[in-house]
């Protein structure tokens, strides 16, 4: 049977382990997700640097974050490349490293708005998909375990306080150099959540099987030890 979202629902996805980690900005998916393929040597896939990517390119081509058929042609065909081994964390566009370029606020208030297209998000999904075929993986996101990959094996929701959560990015970005204040933090977050929120297309939200798990008052190594317990035990690993 083929579901609506072109899921062929008898046929299983995946041959290997792939946990889903769905949530807001802020809750610490990044960092819990790299440490987590880390400690189980699984590939992590980030993919908001895949809509952060097609902002970046789109804006490259003069082409405007609103107009969704335009992004849409463009995701088609958009030529990303995740680096795996020495290369692992990186991210190429046309052979160009853009690892560094698709994090500036900017990029990030784009990559909101283009994943808000139903064009966007329907030619990234078979590529999504793809990439999390190829291995044991991360895979994470804000649909991935209600849309992307809703037969996930293991899917975690993490969420925080938006007090924490927008402390948090403030560190993050400043770690990374770049300049902004903490007020103005707080306000991206809170423009970008409304957005992903409440876009008619895979709104962000926890799937129905999810673990759903809150880092506000935990440190890294705490959540690290527990979800990697749970992925052993979920996962039979
Ligand atoms: O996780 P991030 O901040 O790098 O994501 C960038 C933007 O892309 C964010 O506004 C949400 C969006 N996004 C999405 O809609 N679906 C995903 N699976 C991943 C990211």
């Amino acid at each position: 049977m083929t579901t609506t979202l072109g899921i062929d629902a008898e046929r299983p996805l995946f041959p290997h382990p792939v946990i889903a980690i769905d949530g807001p900005a802020g809750a610490g998916k990044s960092t819990v997700a790299r440490a987590l393929a880390q400690r189980l040597a699984f590939f992590l896939l980030d993919t908001g640097a895949i809509y952060r990517s097609l902002a970046l390119l789109a804006d490259q081509q003069g082409i405007s974050w609103a107009d969704g058929p335009r992004l849409g042609e463009l995701a088609a065909t958009l030529p990303i490349r995740f680096g795996r081994g020495d290369e692992d964390g990186a991210v190429f566009l046309a052979g160009e490293p853009v690892t560094t370029a698709i994090r500036t606020p900017e990029v990030s208030l784009g990559a909101s708005q283009v994943s808000a297209h139903p064009e966007v998000r329907a030619m990234l999904l078979e590529l999504q998909r793809q990439l999390a075929r190829s291995g044991p993986c991360v895979v994470e996101g804000r649909d991935i375990g209600t849309v992307v990959l809703p037969d996930a094996p293991l899917k975690i929701f993490l969420t925080a306080s938006p007090e924490v959560r927008a402390a948090r990015r403030q560190k993050e970005l400043t770690a990374r150099g770049v300049k902004t204040d903490a007020e103005a933090t707080l306000r991206e977050q809170q423009e970008r959540d409304r957005r992903d929120l409440t876009r008619a297309t895979a709104p962000l939200k926890c799937a129905d099987d999810a673990v759903l798990y809150d880092t506000s008052e935990r440190s890294l190594d705490q959540v690290i030890d527990e979800l990697v317990g749970i992925a052993k035990q979920r996962l039979g690993l």
